[in-house]
């Protein structure tokens, strides 16, 4: 029963809405564990594929979830950042909607990787996750599935202490003066990739510790954030849309980041102005790839620096760790789930 002081408001379908679904359209705080539901689900269905050699049976069984979880939330969802344009993803494509709430919702614009590290998955690596982001509409930048330079530092330093424009040095050097510390002492994470060979040997050539990463740069940016892991920087280039995804997490829990659009053709520069991209050099700040009020959640698939991943355990019940943050409150969950059957 409920207590005298709460009261449950329906929509014209029935379903129930939230205190403030009734009052604006705005986030709902509600919506901060809806969307450990919805990665929790996609986790637990690419974790039945963990080490199986297969990425893509992975990456379609996380998109299928994350998709049915989705399609049971009252929203009227777009998906802004997906699995690719129409023609190449049969779901979760970008403009797809979703949502079970089309016109009547709240709009919600959504970032969303069902399964971030389909190669760690299928070798069972560390570090994979399910992850996405939700903003109002238009406050999530709209990246084309091209690269992204990017470089990140966590919380607790000057605004300005990093610079795209400036060599890989020089923001080693930045950050360790503010950290009092030795650019020798300064640990960088870095995707493991022949394209990153000067600034690897750049950073070696001060003496840093570099972390070389298989895949996931998701939760490499993220690790800038937790002391834990001792990462000082991320530095390099990996998808545009993680970019956005890492964006809106440091959103939540403060740090820096900055990123530039990387082209390879130009295939790729008509693809970013057809989504409205007008300067292709320009230089995206946090609030720039994710701004106002956004809610960050993931949940590890194979265990990681950010989260455990999903553990099945003898007579079918299955654990999940979760994590989901919300930028306006700048509150941190973490979320660990049993889940039965
Ligand atoms: P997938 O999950 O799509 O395989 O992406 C993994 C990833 O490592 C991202 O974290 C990163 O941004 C991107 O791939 C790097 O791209 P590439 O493998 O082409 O260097």
């Amino acid at each position: 029963m409920l207590p005298a002081s709460m009261s449950i408001s329906t929509n014209e379908d029935g379903q129930i809405m939230t205190a403030t679904q009734t009052a604006s359209n705005n986030l709902d705080r509600v919506l901060v564990l809806e969307m450990v539901r919805v990665t929790e689900a996609a986790a637990i269905a690419a974790s039945k594929l963990i080490g199986r050699g297969d990425e893509k049976a992975a990456d379609a069984a996380a998109v299928e979830a994350m998709r049915t979880a989705f399609n049971n939330l009252y929203m009227d969802g777009t998906v802004v950042i997906g699995e690719g344009e129409r023609d190449e993803a049969p779901m979760l494509y970008i403009g797809e909607k979703v949502g079970n709430a089309p016109g009547k919702g709240p709009k919600i614009d959504i970032a969303l990787d069902p399964l971030e590290g389909t190669t760690i998955t299928a070798k069972a690596g560390p570090n994979a996750l399910a992850v996405l982001a939700i903003a109002e509409e238009g406050n999530l930048l709209n990246a084309p599935d091209v690269y992204m330079e990017k470089i990140a530092v966590g919380p607790g330093y000057d605004e300005g202490v990093i610079d795209l424009n400036k060599s890989v040095s020089d923001n080693v050097k930045s950050v360790a003066k503010a950290k009092g510390v030795e650019p020798s002492d300064i640990i960088v994470c870095v995707l493991d990739r022949p394209r990153h060979e000067a600034i690897i040997d750049e950073l070696r050539s001060l003496g840093c510790g570099v972390m070389l990463i298989p895949d996931g740069d998701v939760a490499g940016v993220i690790a800038v954030t937790n002391p834990d892991t001792t990462i000082d920087l991320y530095m390099g280039t990996g998808g545009a849309p993680e970019g956005v995804l890492a964006a809106a997490a440091l959103r939540c829990v403060g740090g820096q980041f900055q990123g530039r659009l990387v082209f390879r053709n130009e295939d790729e520069r008509a693809r970013a102005r057809k989504w409205g991209v007008e300067d292709l050099d320009k230089i995206y700040k946090l609030e720039e790839l994710a701004k106002g009020d956004v809610i960050f959640a993931a949940t590890g698939v194979t265990d990681g620096s950010l989260l455990e991943g999903v553990k099945r355990l003898r007579g079918g019940t299955m654990t999940t760790e979760s994590v989901v943050m919300r930028a306006s409150s700048g509150t941190v969950r973490w979320v660990k789930g049993e889940h039965r059957g």
